[in-house]
């Protein structure tokens, strides 16, 4: 897939994670073959006022790129002021939301609520490609509900607009997570435009990726949720596509001590009370499947001290490979 001038390989992009996708974790998980990482999406009035906060959210590793930087806003010319910083800052892409379902962003009609007006997505986009010298990418749901399906008209004003590729994650923003993400959808979308389409929702296996891609015909695909605690899907999408036999899946043992190597980036970069709490959510990941995950995750929860939950992450690791030396 090509962006603009740039090229991507694998056809593999890490979704946009709020919370999650920050610099460290793009870092981490791009050598198990993503072809292109999106940062969180960041508010465009948020960087207009540059909070320290904000700032680090669009900071990247170096590891990483190419790297999207995601925006959100409903105001056409509050969008093309945050596009430069964020190009100022590194970004090789520009990727503009219109699919995010929280009411925190919908009620200023950010995210989603934009679907309810293609206009204002024409001007957003016109706006954003303006603004920058480096490709401009949106991301979108279906519509805001089943009875406004609109990402067939405001993909093909994106594609009038100059937008370079298109993702789309095929629940209405109504839906939030309920149901199935509808790839009939996003077949539909890839026919309808001639611009990149990126397919996303509910890939959480490496065939059922495949089968996907080839059956809607799209250029690449993004994962989000399956990723988490679970980056060999990644690497096991990688094989397929480049005709390789699948790797088979880390035993657990070895699943938890990439959980330590995590844990340990997320430290320096981070510091203990800010990596703490985001490590309970993705050692609680790297725990699915594991022997007593269920006791252990309530364990890890009460931990307030990094060394104590490596320590306890380390334990389970020998009280799975006991049984293996005896
Ligand atoms: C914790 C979390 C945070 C998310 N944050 C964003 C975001 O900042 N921007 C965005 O476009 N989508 C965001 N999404 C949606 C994902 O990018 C993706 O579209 C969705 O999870 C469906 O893909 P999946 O089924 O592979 O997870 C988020 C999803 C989750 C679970």
């Amino acid at each position: 897939m090509r962006i603009g001038a740039i090229e991507i390989w694998p056809p593999i992009v890490l979704a946009p994670m709020s919370g999650v996708t920050n610099r460290t974790m793009r870092a981490l998980y791009k050598p198990f073959g993503l072809g292109l990482t999106v940062t969180e999406f960041v508010s465009s009035n948020a960087l207009k006022y540059g909070s320290k906060r904000t700032m680090e959210m669009i900071d990247q590793h170096g590891l990483e790129r190419p790297v999207s930087t995601q925006l959100w806003g409903d105001d056409p010319q509050t969008m093309a002021f945050a596009a430069k910083v964020v190009r100022e800052c590194g970004a090789d892409i520009v990727d503009i939301n219109f699919g995010c379902p929280a009411p925190k962003v919908t009620k200023t009609n950010g995210g989603s609520a934009c679907l309810r007006d293609p206009d204002r997505c024409e001007a957003i986009m016109r706006a954003v490609v303006e603004a920058v010298d480096c490709p401009v990418t949106m991301k979108m749901r279906l519509g805001w509900s089943e009875e406004q399906l609109v990402y067939i008209d405001v993909a093909r004003r994106a594609q009038e607009a100059g937008v370079k590729a298109l993702t789309l994650h095929a629940r209405t923003a109504k839906q939030f997570y309920k149901g199935n993400a509808d790839w009939e959808h996003i077949a539909r979308l890839k026919r309808a435009v001639d611009i990149p389409v990126i397919g996303n929702g509910d890939l959480d296996d490496a065939q059922l990726a495949m089968d996907r891609m080839r059956a809607s015909g799209v250029d690449a695909i993004m994962l989000g949720r399956a990723t988490l605690g679970n980056p060999w899907l990644i690497s096991q999408i990688r094989d397929l596509m480049e005709g390789r036999a699948m790797q088979p899946a880390p035993s657990a043992a070895d699943r938890l001590r990439y959980a330590i190597a995590h844990y340990h980036a997320m430290l320096d970069e981070w510091g203990e009370v800010r990596a703490v709490p985001q490590m309970r959510k993705h050692v609680a990941l790297y725990l699915k499947n594991v022997p007593g995950a269920a006791q252990l995750r309530e364990r890890l929860m009460r931990l307030d001290r990094a060394a104590d939950a490596i320590a306890l992450i380390e334990e389970t690791i020998v009280g799975l490979e006991r049984p293996l030396a005896a």
